[in-house]
This record gives C-alpha cells, sequence and structure tokens, in this order.
C-alpha cells in the first residue's frame, strides 16, 4: 500500500515536517534551520529553540503538506519524534502533532529520533535487507544496532563519553571554527595529512563494541599547546577525522562478522561525513558486505526519516494515544 505519513520533527535547531509516500518516497521535506541563532552561542539555547519552533511549526507542516499535494485529512498517520531531545523544543512539535491527528481523525505515532534517523536508510529505491548493523553517529549519539527486523533493535555498543558529533564539535570549537563544526572539519581535511599529528585511537577492552573519544579531545588539545602554529589546521583536521574514523568503521564491521549480518548501514549527522562514508564503503567491499548509506542530506535532522518510521510502524500496528508525553532522554525500544 501507498500510505500518506506525515513527519513532524522538532527535537533540536531544526523544525522539519515532510510527507512521505509508501515508507520510501519523499513528497516533500521542508526543514527551517535555527542554526543562525545558535551558533553566536556556539551551541543550542533550549529557550530559544522552543520558542522558534512555536513559530515555525504550523508553517513548516503547512509548506509540507502543499508540496506533496496532500491534504491532512487523506493521511493515514501522523508520526512525530517524542524523545530524547530537549523538552522544550520536543514539546512544540509533539503537541502540534497531537492536535492535527484529533482534528484531522488520523491516527497519531510517537517515534524515537535514533529509530527515525536508521529509517533514512529506508527513503529510495534500494530497500534494506535484515539483519543488520546500523552505526548512528549524531551529535548527542553514537551507537551501534543491531537490527534483526522493523521496530526491532539491540544496542550493541554505545559511547561511554562524548558522542561522535560532539567530539566533532568540540575539536572544531578548539581549532577557532564556527558551530556545528563537523562539516567545516571535513571540508579541510580534505587538504590535509591524516597521519601529521600523532593521536590515540581508543579500542577499550578487548572485544568492546563500545567507544570513547575524549582521549583523541585531550590529544587534540596537547598537540595544539605544543606544537603552537607547527600544525595547519587542515593537517590536524585530517589526522583529528581519521583517528575518529579509524575506530568507528573497525567496530561497526567487528559488530557485523560478529552478528552475521547481510547489511551495514550508517545513520545521524556525522554520516554526512566523507571520509566515514569512503572508508565504510571501502571496507564492505574488502569484507563482502552490503553497504546502504543515505544521502548526506537526509543524515542531518530532518522529518522525512521520521515519517518513513511511522509508515513501517504503523503498518506493524503501532499507535500512540493522545496523552503521548515527550521524554528527554527516551531509550530506544527494546534496549532499555
Ligand atoms: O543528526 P544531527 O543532525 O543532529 C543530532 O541528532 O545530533 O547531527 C548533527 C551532528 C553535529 O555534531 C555536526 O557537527 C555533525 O552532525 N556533522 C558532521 C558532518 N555533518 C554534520 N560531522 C562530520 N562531518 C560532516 N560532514
Ligand atoms: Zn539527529
Amino acid at each position: 500500500v501507498d500510505e500518506l505519513v506525515l513527519g513532524i520533527e522538532s527535537s533540536c535547531d531544526e523544525t522539519s515536517a515532510a510527507v512521505v509516500k509508501g515508507g520510501n518516497r519523499v513528497l516533500s521535506n521542508i526543514i527551517w534551520t535555527q542554526m543562525d541563532i545558535h551558533s553566536r552561542y556556539g551551541g543550542v539555547v533550549p529557550e530559544l529553540a522552543s520558542r522558534r519552533h512555536l513559530e515555525a511549526v504550523l508553517p513548516v507542516v503547512d509548506r509540507a503538506l502543499r508540496e506533496a499535494e496532500v491534504r491532512g485529512r487523506d493521511l493515514h498517520c501522523i508520526s512525530v519524534v517524542n524523545g530524547p531531545g530537549l523538552l522544550g523544543a520536543l514539546l512544540v512539535g509533539l503537541t502540534a502533532a497531537k492536535a492535527l491527528s484529533l482534528a484531522w481523525e488520523v491516527p497519531l505515532l510517537g517515534v524515537h529520533h535514533i529509530v527515525a534517523h536508521v529509517y533514512a536508510n529506508f527513503l529510495g529505491d534500494e530497500e534494506p535487507e535484515f539483519p543488520l548493523v546500523c552505526l548512528v553517529v549524531s551529535g548527542g549519539h553514537t551507537e551501534i544496532l543491531f537490527m534483526p527486523g522493523h521496530g526491532r533493535f539491540e544496542l550493541l555498543g554505545r559511547t561511554r563519553d562524548d558522542a561522535a558529533g560532539e567530539a566533532f564539535d568540540k575539536t572544531a570549537r578548539l581549532l577557532g571554527l564556527g558551530y556545528p563544526g563537523g562539516k567545516e572539519i571535513d571540508r579541510l581535511a580534505q587538504e590535509g595529512d591524516p597521519e601529521a599529528v600523532p593521536l590515540p585511537r581508543s579500542y577499550l577492552e578487548e572485544g568492546s563494541l563500545d567507544f570513547s573519544f575524549s582521549g583523541v579531545k585531550t590529544a587534540m588539545i596537547h598537540a595544539l599547546d605544543q606544537a603552537g602554529r607547527a600544525y595547519s589546521l587542515e593537517d590536524l583536521a585530517a589526522s583529528f577525522q581519521k583517528a575518529v574514523v579509524d575506530v568507528l568503521v573497525d567496530k561497526t564491521f567487528a559488530a557485523a562478522e560478529r552478528y552475521r549480518v547481510r547489511q551495514v548501514l550508517l545513520a545521524g549527522g556525522v554520516a554526512a561525513n566523507s571520509e566515514l562514508r569512503r572508508r565504510t564503503h571501502a571496507e564492505g567491499a574488502k569484507r563482502g558486505i552490503r553497504v546502504l548509506l543515505p544521502p548526506p542530506s537526509l543524515c542531518t535532522d530532518n522529518a522525512a526519516m521520521v515519517a518513513s518510521a511511522g509508515t513501517y510502524l504503523y503498518r506493524m500496528g503501532v499507535r500512540s494515544s493522545l496523552s503521548l508525553n515527550a521524554v528527554a532522554s527516551l531509550q530506544i525500544p527494546g534496549c532499555g
């Protein structure tokens, strides 16, 4: 069936609404970013984010429906991120979704933000095959998930300190780049030597699928202190990026082999990183494991991924009640 699903995302600093058909075709995907407001503070200011979501949410939904040429009452379901994220920001999207659900008489479905990121991989012609392993790397998350089927997740590993995106953003700040700085590090790294600065790789205990990025960050601070201007920005960016990507790729494929999966996926904002994408493809080819990556534009926060996740959950019979709440530290279903 070609269900029409509206997705709404407001967990951080993007207000987004999208209409997806049949779980994989993006009819519209409107993203209203607040980067301009927060970048001058070097991070997201929750109070300001909530207010901007409040201004943006209904105009963004309206545009998503118009662009898709779909009326609210024709929707099969409204899926909305109800966590994890900034509580005040989540409440805005969730409240809007509930009101629209009631007004249009369309079922409501709460979606976990990370589950939505994984489903960015289902937007497209090629459908991922189960069982699979997905590396989720965003500003707030670094997780290796095992996924035996739709809506089912097992947490295989996660970060013990900073998230990968957080490490990118903190390092960017250290290098005097803007916020969020992951994209800029990626750009600078293209011109740098990844072996120029010696940096540690933290593999933790033998066989562990967990991550730690605090050591790389500290080593970057020392590299800057000791050498002054000795390393170029490009070399610093390239070396940092490789130190992080080395460990991400090694552990993801260790998980893929341990769980004998058919496919490896990436998700989350850092999955837009060109080095991580290149190395994941190369490693997959070497080990004979199929790799599927969302296009970079669907790696960062957007509502199309929310609508895709919502469609598959809707097919499984999942529904939420109008009393659904927002949860800032919501656990991935089955991983609590
Ligand atoms: O998934 P996302 O949009 O928001 C969260 O749910 O956190 O991820 C944002 C993160 C930021 O830390 C940003 O610096 C990082 O993704 N990011 C990148 C790149 N593009 C975005 N990191 C490395 N390389 C990139 N090209
Ligand atoms: Zn995200």
